[in-house]
């Protein structure tokens, strides 16, 4: 760890420091009312670093802010460019997560900034979302999981920040949009893994979206802001807005707990200034009349927001990692081990793959993207990486004697398809790139999907090659879901590489050769057709989120996916066995335990990892439950014949459901069913836990 952040990296909320409180006591006693205001909105933006908060009179560091879900900006020069989060999230391996942020963390120090905006935290609501690959997919527990460890990563180095609070997943209506969202489901699917990583990973900063949420825009919404995030978590970093149009007004803002107005001071600043009450008390705060704000609150404000300036040493900052750690060899070499672990095999019929070099003697590679460095959207998450292997790069450089016809091209001339007929095998690269899906920024980003499906060229494509050569196998590239009727079943071969990052022809190439077996897993529901799916609306000035989405959408209706949460393909095989829980009962408290064991065995011939998936169900509940959610998964990686045992840790509040009735989680007496296997739709083991 970084000297100069050791002492802020503790796992659980830290305490607070005497010694920085009174520090700050002394600075507050020490600021003007303009120096206060001041404090609290950014200012300008330094070799693509957003500043805010510093106060060189006082020896305020001040926060240097650079975006980066899948690397450090493209605002600051090159950068490694790691595979997108959709991608990592279908890793399932918040560990390797941890090394992502711990990595990206360091190059932002390299850079001069201090503060990393990442990471999202947004539940893929719907997987035509435009920034859905900035995300980890579509479930709350697996979401906890993968930030944790990523936020963990970069509070390593620089302070992370997770966002945005909350309910943001569209792109095209995100400025104004009202997500009307009851209770419960807020509770359950929205803010777990928000609060995750406040209490596991002790998140130095959180920024609010920009839709609203019940009628009251997230960075003024004194529910999300004032009683959860700050009353029941006890969160003690700072709040920021997001850019563009991410602060409504001045009074409600800044009485709801947002601290600093990004990028710049509009809401804040001088109309904040003007609305300061400076002889109104904090208790008096929220009655103290329209226009309002009481001295106390911006004084608690800024007390958040130069507490981890001094946590993190801002003001004493350790020498600068070298700007050799920046696209180091280290960085590419993790780069590729994620895109390895995070691309998905979904259909390997008559072992089309792995591609024996000994036995294939010529392979086609098609398609424009073949030949494209498809490294996602170009909005705030862009990042340039000096050099990327392309999917044909990376072939070739594997290929050994296997010779290879390039067709970089959507549409294929006679002699094109004469060489595919021609090859041992045909690999067809097709799918979105940032023209097709990304944040909303008008006239430069396109938003959202307007459809799940490949475009017709894409379609006809892939249709010519499967024509032309039995042996093709398509390579999907886009950030989640693509449904695939009408021309799967022609094909023999599938893998789903999102956005692979810098390396990701490399990798995608060891899976190809068989150098690497196929391990990921999908963090999302890829349906038959998009009716199967809860409607997606980026066109209405207010939406509806149900209880039901994604995986527990599908289940709850008893739809049949085409590829379900949680599924990914193998060169080998594996079984799972003797399911046990150390009790089979539990007290119905939020504090109690099981331990779930399972055997899971790689029956096949090649070793390889598996990811087992833990699931639970309430049966007969009082209230509306999924048929049933995550609670659990473990990376494992098993030899050709070996076993190993997985062990889960089930937690009685991993079983609760929000009672909002009485505002409390609630362990239900009743039987859970608790199912281990490989994929939501394949759990071969299963048993009874009983709470009474
Ligand atoms: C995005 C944020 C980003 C910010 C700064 C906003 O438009 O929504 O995710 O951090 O811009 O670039």
């Amino acid at each position: 760890m970084d000297a100069a952040v050791a002492d802020a990296g503790c796992d659980g909320p830290c305490p607070l420091n005497a010694a920085i409180e009174a520090r700050i006591d002394g600075l507050i006693a020490q600021m003007t009312l303009d120096e206060k205001i001041a404090e609290k909105h950014g200012t300008t933006s330094v070799n693509g670093l957003w500043v805010a908060s510093e106060l060189d009179r006082l020896g305020i560091p001040g926060y240097r802010m650079v975006d980066g879900a899948r690397g450090v900006s493209s605002g600051t020069g090159y950068a490694t460019a790691f595979p997108v989060a959709s991608l990592r999230g279908a890793t399932w391996d918040p560990a390797l997560e941890e090394r992502v942020g711990e990595a990206i963390g360091l190059e932002v120090a390299a850079k001069s900034g201090n503060v990393l905006l990442a990471p999202v935290l947004n539940i893929l609501h719907h997987p035509r979302w435009g920034r859905a690959q900035e995300t980890y997919g579509e479930d709350t527990f697996h979401m906890a999981r993968m930030g944790v460890g990523f936020v963990r990563g970069v509070q390593e180095h620089v302070l992370a920040n997770a966002k945005h609070y909350a309910a943001y997943s569209i792109e095209n209506s995100r400025f104004g949009v009202n997500v009307v969202v009851d209770e419960r489901t807020l509770r359950e699917q929205y803010l777990p893994h928000f609060q995750a990583v406040v209490d596991e990973a002790n998140v130095a900063s959180i920024m609010t979206s920009y839709n609203q949420v019940n009628g009251s825009y997230s960075a003024q919404n004194e529910h999300l802001l004032h009683d959860i995030l700050k009353g029941e978590w006890g969160f003690l970093g700072f709040v920021e807005s997001d850019w563009l149009f991410g602060t409504q007004s001045t009074v409600p803002s800044a009485l709801a707990g947002l601290d600093i107005e990004m990028p710049y001071a509009n809401f804040f600043g001088a109309p904040l200034l003007a609305a300061v009450d400076v002889d109104a008390g904090l208790d008096a705060g929220v009655d103290a009349g329209v226009g309002a704000v009481p001295l106390d609150v911006i004084d608690a404000s800024v007390r958040r927001i130069l507490r981890r300036q001094f946590e993190y040493h801002l003001d004493a900052p350790a020498p600068r990692p070298p700007s050799s750690v920046v696209e180091s060899p280290a960085h590419e070499a993790l780069a590729q081990q994620v895109a390895e672990e995070g691309i998905v095999l979904l259909k390997n019929d008559a072992a089309a793959l792995p591609l024996d070099r000994s036995k294939v003697r010529s392979l086609a590679v098609v398609g424009a993207l073949s030949a494209t460095a498809n490294l996602g959207d170009h909005g705030s998450s862009n990042v340039t990486p000096s050099i990327t292997v392309t999917p044909l790069q990376g072939i070739q450089q594997a290929a050994g004697k296997v010779a290879i016809a390039s067709v970089p091209t959507d549409t294929l001339s006679t002699a094109d398809t004469a060489s595919v007929a021609a090859a041992d095998a045909a690999v067809v690269v097709v799918g979105l790139t940032w023209a097709d899906e990304g944040e909303f920024i008008p006239g430069t980003s396109p938003g959202d999907r307007t459809s799940l499906t490949l475009s017709p060229a894409h379609i006809a494509l892939v249709q010519a090659v499967s024509a032309a050569n039995p042996r093709t196998i398509v390579v999907l590239e886009g950030s989640s879901a693509i449904t695939v009727e009408g021309w799967i079943d022609g094909v023999k071969g599938l893998l789903h590489a999102f956005y692979p990052g810098v390396q990701g022809g490399t990798a995608l190439a060891g899976i190809l050769f068989g150098d690497v077996n196929p391990s990921g897993k999908l963090p999302v529901t890829v349906p038959v057709a998009e009716a199967d799916l809860p409607p997606f609306d980026n066109t209405s000035a207010q939406v509806t989120y149900g209880f039901f989405h994604g995986y527990r959408y599908v289940d709850h209706d008893g739809t049949t996916p085409r590829f379900p949460f949680g599924f990914g393909l193998s060169y080998t095989t594996f079984s799972y066995e003797n399911l046990k829980l150390s009790s089979t009962t539990l007290a119905p408290a939020l504090d109690g335990s099981v331990t779930v064991n399972a055997e899971v065995r790689n029956s096949g011939s090649v070793a390889g990892d598996e990811i087992a998936e833990l699931y639970v169900g309430a049966n007969h509940s009082a209230v509306e439950r999924a048929v049933r959610d995550l609670k659990g998964f473990q990376r494992i990686h098993l030899e050709a014949g070996q076993t190993k045992t997985v062990s889960f840790t089930l937690r009685a509040r991993d079983l609760a459901y929000y009672d909002v009735t009485t505002s409390a989680w609630v362990v239900e007496p009743t039987d859970y069913t608790v199912s281990v296997g490989t994929s939501s739709r394949d759990l071969p083991l299963t048993t009874t836990l009983t709470v009474h």
